[in-house]
């Protein structure tokens, strides 16, 4: 487990990160003036169909101002910063790259928001929190970074109250094998795809009963082929939390997908 964990920190290691993001952050004004969280939505929603998808992930969740919500694998804290300044609910982002960590407080201190939205060094397989602590916990873009799903979905299972909401978003295998590199892993070493109805076994085995299922494949493409057609995104994008090489992984994501190999899933689940 250890090495596939250092595998995945090495992937999302942003050296310098802050320093970059401070730096790119001028074409939105000085230093010390406060930013607005959707001015950030270039690169902080670190997953297909951007903060569309955040959004509504969201909104199928029941996130309200009175729950409690933790995002695991938390990124840059985009969808962390979302939440809160939507609801106004109180997020804790665990993300295992303390590069990504750091930039999440430092973006939220930007926006103003660190009174509720807060970020710790963490994995998901060890989530560094008592039982029953969370009403909502979202799951974006990640669990194809982890190979032992069983324990994800059971520690996700374990910090949330019965009742509470389990809201995933993610990359799943339709059964060929991806081109790689993609955003989430330079090669097969660090990439631990699941196909739906595998997932969907797994999550129910940790504790949970089904709410909402969609297959998010459809609208995935149809970004896609929407962002081929407009050409390069504007800056500041992901490139600048990934690196000059993102837009060779964003363009191999939208291959997978295109020729059927990756698909997109949306679920909400319940906690027994
Ligand atoms: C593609 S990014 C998605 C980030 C964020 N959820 C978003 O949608 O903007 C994947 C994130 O998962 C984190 N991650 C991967 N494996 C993890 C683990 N075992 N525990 C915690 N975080 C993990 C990575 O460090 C990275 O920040």
């Amino acid at each position: 487990m250890t090495d596939e964990l250092d595998g995945v920190r090495d992937h999302y290691r942003a050296t310098g990160l802050t320093e970059r993001l401070r730096a790119a952050l001028k074409a939105f004004g000085p230093d010390d003036a406060r930013l607005q969280p959707q001015q950030l939505a270039g690169l902080d929603q670190f997953h297909t169909r951007g903060l569309a998808a955040t959004a509504e992930l969201a909104e199928l969740a029941g996130v309200d101002a009175a729950k409690s919500v933790l995002d695991v694998g938390s990124g840059v804290g985009g969808p962390a910063r979302f939440l809160a300044a939507t609801y106004g609910c109180r997020v804790t982002g665990v993300d295992l790259s303390e590069p990504f960590v750091e930039a999440a407080r430092y973006l939220t201190e930007r926006t103003g928001q660190s009174a509720l939205a807060s970020f710790e060094v963490a994995s998901a397989l060890a989530l560094p929190f008592d039982g029953g602590r969370f009403d909502v916990a979202l799951l974006q873009h990640v669990a194809m970074n982890i190979a032992e799903r069983a324990r994800l979905y059971r520690e996700i299972r374990r910090v949330l109250k019965s009742g509470g909401r389990f809201a995933t978003f993610d990359i799943v295998s339709l059964g060929g094998e991806p081109l790689y590199p993609v955003p989430w892993a330079r090669t097969s070493a660090t990439s631990f795809l699941l196909s739906a109805a595998a997932t969907r076994e797994a999550v129910e085995a940790a504790g949970f009963a089904v709410r909402a299922w969609r297959d998010d494949t459809e609208a995935a493409k149809s970004w896609i082929a929407g962002l081929n057609a407009s050409g390069p995104p504007p800056s500041p994008n992901l490139g600048v939390v990934m690196g000059p090489q993102f837009a060779e992984l964003a363009a191999n994501l939208g291959r997978n997908l295109m020729q059927g190999r990756l698909g997109v899933l949306t679920a909400v689940f319940e906690a027994a």
